[in-house]
């Protein structure tokens, strides 16, 4: 390993400075990113790894107690700005000049009329994800394939809850799908809020002891991809009727 000997005038103790290559190592970081990867690279819902890196944030900063990660700096400070106005029930807030917190538009005061910036903004891995999908997404049949599936999966959700009972409705397109505890038909919120909460979130607690993860809200649109195969539709469809006959 190549190192250099420095010596500092201040504290006339020497030191070792390695070079940046051999300090960090990148090889070790693209593995464990690539053993990630193979497991999804976004759920819109927290992970593990979360907290990994959260104890790992709170143990270096003593001064800092609890993390939230989001998507990015902008975000951040939005949040924190929220927080803040909650906490203190103060509205202004300073904005030095010259200093950029983001892009949403109480920190562009004196930025100019517009501005779009961001940390993780267009970053290769995502853009690499989108790119690569969109042009599996263009092979003949994946549309036809999503609607199959996901008209299957909430016909098949619907007649389960009918046959203990309930009152259940729902729609799909394409790959993206909901239903709600009620009568319905739903066509806009009026309608939605006619569903039933309590029982939609016995339903979704059940469902994830069973295995199934759905969106935990019932607001929340669901979605199926072409990683879904029909013996996973049938096996949710499975799930579904036995946790509809418990509640
Ligand atoms: C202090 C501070 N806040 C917010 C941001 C905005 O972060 P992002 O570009 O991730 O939105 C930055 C980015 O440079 C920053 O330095």
């Amino acid at each position: 390993m190549r190192m250099a000997v420095s010596f500092d005038e201040k504290t006339k103790k020497t030191f070792t400075i390695r070079k940046s290559e051999e300090a960090f190592n990148a090889a070790k970081v693209l593995a464990a990113l690539a053993e990630t990867m193979k497991k999804g690279t976004s759920f819109g819902a927290p992970c593990l790894l979360e907290i990994v890196l959260a104890e790992m944030v709170i143990s270096a900063v003593p001064s800092i107690e609890m993390v939230c990660f989001v998507n990015s700096g902008t975000e951040a400070c939005m949040s924190v700005l929220r927080l803040a106005r909650a906490y203190t029930g103060k509205k202004k807030i300073i904005k030095f000049e010259g200093c950029y917190h983001g892009h949403a538009d109480p920190f562009l005061v004196k930025a100019g009329p517009m501005y779009q910036a961001g940390t993780l903004s267009g970053n290769p891995l995502a853009m690499t994800a989108g790119i690569h999908t969109l042009k599996q997404m263009k092979e003949p049949g994946t549309y036809e394939y999503l609607n199959k599936i996901t008209g299957e999966l909430v016909q098949g959700i619907i007649d389960a809850g009918k046959r203990a009972g309930h009152s259940i409705c729902g729609g799909y397109i394409r790959g993206m799908f909901g239903f709600f505890s009620t009568e319905g038909p739903v066509y806009n919120f009026a309608d939605a809020k006619k569903s039933d909460a309590t029982k939609f979130a016995k339903f979704y607690w059940k469902m994830l002891e069973d295995g199934v993860y759905f969106a935990p809200s019932q607001f929340e649109a669901g979605f199926t991809s072409l990683a879904h195969t029909p013996e996973d539709i049938q096996s949710t469809i499975a799930a579904a009727e036995r946790v509809f006959w418990q509640i």
